[in-house]
């Protein structure tokens, strides 16, 4: 079974820290895929942490993601209000999707209510900072230990009926 995790995110997030403090905080990227790469290794997950500002990228790593990843979490920034065609690649895959916003957009300009990634996340964490990411990364490996609790029980249900 894949334990691994595509963390993707989307335009102007390689401006962590720089960009608008006072909304995002003044962590970096590096330094949030440092937390994930820590959380990770406890949880004994994989991950791929990428960032590209070009909507096609994006697009790519998720079809990348649909053949191996056990989950996606995704920042898309600003192309949550806008692409459909992000959403339509989300679509395709069968694994959980976790949207990320480092920021509350619910308490931000109308134009950031509307998200296309939500019509299709599992999940969606929005104004817990840069924690987002970790609370996303646990949740993924609660599903997964629970799958895996499944699957053992189905294979004992299935010596049984042998
Ligand atoms: C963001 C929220 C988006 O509306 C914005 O365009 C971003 C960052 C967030 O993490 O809060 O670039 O996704």
């Amino acid at each position: 079974m894949s334990r691994t995790v595509y963390v993707l995110n989307g335009p102007n997030l390689n401006l962590l820290g720089k960009r608008e403090p006072h909304i995002y905080g003044h962590e970096t990227l590096a330094d949030v895929e440092a937390q994930c790469r820590t959380l990770a290794t406890e949880l004994n997950l994989s991950i791929e942490f990428r960032q590209s500002n070009a909507e096609f990228q994006i697009i790519d790593w998720i079809h990348e993601a649909r053949e191996t990843a056990a989950a996606i979490v995704i920042n898309p920034g600003a192309f949550t209000h806008t692409s459909i065609a992000i959403m339509d690649a989300l679509n395709a895959c069968k694994c959980p999707i976790f949207e990320v916003h480092i920021s509350n957009v619910h308490r931000r300009e109308s134009f950031r209510h509307h998200s296309y990634v939500s019509l299709t996340a599992t999940g969606v964490m929005a104004g817990f900072g840069t924690h987002g990411y970790s609370l996303a990364l646990r949740h993924v490996a609660q599903l997964l230990a629970k799958e895996a609790v499944n699957a053992s029980a189905t294979n004992k249900d299935r010596r049984v009926a042998v």
